[in-house]
């Protein structure tokens, strides 16, 4: 009797226990999940999140019983569809008139009617309007019975629409369960879109992993939507905003009342949706011209796309009273902006070269006005991208410009060529500095190996070489450099250690003072360290930390260039891409050219022996710095802790083994604290680096 019981698992809580509990952690979740997903204002480290999370993931494994659809560890999962249900909307979803006079005459087209049909007279005050952004995604209606999320149905004709509970449901934004006093039955109506900094890295990842990119974050949006695998629809970063209602208790039976619309939108906030922040009263038609003024000045810098706004009565009892036309309501008008998408014709295509050496293809274009204005170029992103889309010289292609995007060609209008055109090829050597163009194997890019050498990377090259922890010339900033460059004064990277003072002194803005300043700084960044030069010459892959290893493994500059990818595979820390980088970067002559008038203006370090490998107390060991300490810089701390072989991070994570704070650390020690890691202050890391000390006393 005494022994089973040593093996018997642990007693299960009861049931009645257990459901208080479970419904304590959703709760907590669910209030977390609504500052960090609709209020934007996170309250808890995700690892506390985590940890909730997983405890009730373990109660509900426990107490399968519990188990209910509107628990936050529903959000994903499910098996994919074979189709879609049909389901038949309460109240119809219904579309919006809209006013095609993109001129401030279309609000007062608007403004004139609705006073019209109210019977109003000239000396009648304003009429109350609200006027929002119209969300360019895809409508859906939300259904929530005993404040519980039971179904999420696309528009489809008005009357039916498909059944997408499942993908809705991994939507954070959206609540499965609606916080107090909401009604039996209410269905919130809204836009499901995706914010155009998730369509981009969407894309990104897309093109990276060379497969199809969506056209614009409104097909992306509405794939996803539609997408059968809901484990698929998960990993698409859809959000929503809520901008009415269909279905809903009546008063008489208890339900809501409302008087405005406006006062509607702010009881939707309340239990639980986002509401947009532009979302405006307006008092007759001089402001809703304002309105559609400043939104259309706001629209490029907005987070997601818009294609115009709406124009709402304000009073839902005039808005009863005007009722509706076929499936269009009276009390409704959108108002559009130029469209962000257009269609012209593709003169040529050259190519681009970046800042970081990049190749892109560059589609030239007939001039085309959209998204407010004139476009003649457009981006087609990569080589892989430019043929899956099957683009050639002389074809009708969809141009997109929409935020601060570059404008791209996002397809071409698919149609028989009324003669043969070659197809698009890559050249062999940059087009700016003629260096051989190379691509590695697992990467999507095309890029000039002409680093220090190319004019196109000049700018980026010489900031780079001059970055404080490379050679560190000081005051040397980006306006100067881009002045430098740009005058012609600078052409390579030895041309910098060649300025005179009448150069200098010459350029636009700038005192005796500090040109001399600037001419103290290059004298002085001559005197440096092996590290600091390889770090500098910016060599793809090659940081700071590599350029230690190499340093300290070759000992000499000329052993690192010679190396063979052999040699430079036996460095810790270099992997086969790493390299194949370094050799692709010296085998150019233009680089080593670079190299050697370096030196030969001057530039200088102690080489040293190839090393023998040094004691590593810290090695595998990652450290965060926060705040400021008392005795060492930040600088100093990274050095002497990498030199021990740890490494330094930016951000704290799990994988922090140390974190050291000096005054004033911020959130790096709130979270080390939440994730439970070691904190140490200055004095604290000094003794943990103290064997290495010890063993070369
Ligand atoms: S109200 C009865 N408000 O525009 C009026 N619609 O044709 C119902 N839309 O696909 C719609 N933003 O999804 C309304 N702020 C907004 C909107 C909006 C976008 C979409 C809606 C529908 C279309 C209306």
């Amino acid at each position: 009797m005494e022994s089973s019981d040593l093996f018997s698992p642990p007693a299960p809580i009861p049931s009645a226990q257990a459901a208080t509990e479970i419904e304590a952690l959703r709760t907590q979740l669910n209030a977390w999940s609504h500052s960090y997903y609709v209020l934007d204002a996170p309250t808890v480290p995700d690892a506390e999140y985590d940890r909730v999370f997983k405890a009730l993931q373990a109660l509900e494994a426990a107490h399968p019983e519990l188990l209910t659809a509107d628990s936050p560890t529903q959000r994903v999962g499910g098996k994919p569809l074979p189709e879609f249900a049909s389901v038949r909307h309460a109240v119809p979803m219904l579309s919006i008139r809209t006013e095609t006079d993109t001129e401030p005459t279309g609000a007062q087209n608007f403004d004139a009617r609705i006073r019209k049909e109210l019977g109003l007279l000239e000396s009648d005050p304003p009429v109350e309007y609200v006027a929002e952004p119209k969300f360019d995604g895809l409508a859906m209606s939300l259904r929530y019975e005993m404040g519980v999320l039971v179904q999420a149905a696309t528009r489809g004709d008005g009357e039916y629409g498909e059944d997408v509970t499942q993908n809705i449901r991994t939507l954070r934004q959206i609540p499965l369960r609606l916080h107090g006093g909401a009604p039996p039955v209410l269905e919130v109506r809204g836009e499901v879109y995706m914010r155009l900094a998730d369509f981009d890295a969407l894309n990104e990842r897309q093109r990276e992993n060379g497969d199809k990119t969506f056209v614009n974050p409104r097909n992306a949006a509405a794939g996803a939507v539609r997408q059968l695998d809901p484990g698929i629809a998960a990993r698409r970063p859809l959000s929503f905003f809520a901008y009415g209602l269909g279905e809903v208790t009546p008063p008489e039976q208890g339900g809501p009342v409302f008087d405005t619309h406006y006062a509607l939108l702010q009881t939707l906030k309340k239990w639980g949706f986002p509401v947009a922040a532009q979302v405006e009263i307006a008092q007759g038609a001089t402001e809703l011209i304002a309105y559609h003024q400043k939104i259309g000045a706001a629209r490029d810098g907005l987070p997601y796309d818009i294609d115009g706004v709406v124009y709402k009565l304000n009073a839902l009892a005039l808005q009863r009273q005007l009722g509706f036309v076929s499936r269009e309501p009276r009390w409704a008008v959108a108002h559009k902006y130029p469209a962000q998408e257009q269609l012209t014709s593709i003169t040529a295509i050259d190519v681009q070269v970046g800042r970081t050496g990049k190749l892109t293809p560059v589609a030239r274009l007939a001039p085309i006005f959209v998204g407010g204005v004139t476009v003649t170029n457009a981006t087609l992103h990569n080589l892989f991208e430019l043929r899956r889309k099957r683009v050639r010289v002389g074809d009708t292609a969809i141009v997109r410009r929409a935020g601060d995007v570059i404008p791209e060609v996002v397809g071409i209008i698919d149609k028989p060529r009324a003669r043969y055109v070659p197809n698009f090829r890559m050249p062999r050597a940059c087009p700016i500095c003629g260096s051989k163009v190379v691509r590695e194997k697992t990467e999507m890019n095309h890029r000039c190996s002409g680093g220090l050498f190319c004019p196109a990377q000049r700018k980026e090259a010489i900031l780079h070489f001059a970055h404080r922890r490379a050679v560190e010339v000081e005051g040397l900033g980006d306006k100067l450099v881009e002045q430098l460059v740009d005058t012609g004064v600078i052409r390579t990277l030895p041309d910098l250690y060649k300025l005179g003072f009448t150069a200098l002194s010459a350029l636009d803005r700038m005192a005796d003072k500090s040109a001399q300043n600037i001419l103290d700084a290059l004298e002085k960044s001559k005197n440096t360290t092996l590290p600091r030069f390889l770090f500098g010459l910016g060599i793809r892959h090659v940081g700071e930390a590599t350029a230690k290893a190499l340093a300290r493994h070759f000992g000499k500059l000329d052993a690192v260039m010679d190396a063979t990818p052999e040699q430079l595979l036996e460095v810790a820390d270099v992997g086969p891409i790493v390299a194949l980088a370094i050799r692709t970067f010296f085998d150019q002559p233009h680089n080593r050219e670079v190299v050697e008038q370096l030196r030969a203006c001057g530039i200088h370090w102690e080489e040293g022996e190839p090393a023998q490998q040094a004691p590593k107390p810290l090695a595998g060991q990652t450290f965060v710095l926060t705040g400021t300490f008392p005795t060492l810089s930040r600088d100093q701390a990274k050095d002497l802790l990498e030199a021990a072989g740890a490494k330094v991070a930016g951000s704290v994570s799990k994988k922090t083994s140390y974190v050291v704070a000096g005054e004033e650390a911020g959130s790096k020690l709130d979270k080390a604290q939440a994730l439970g890691i070691t904190v140490l202050d200055e004095a604290g890391m000094l003794a943990l680096l103290q064997p290495v000390d010890a063993a070369t006393d």
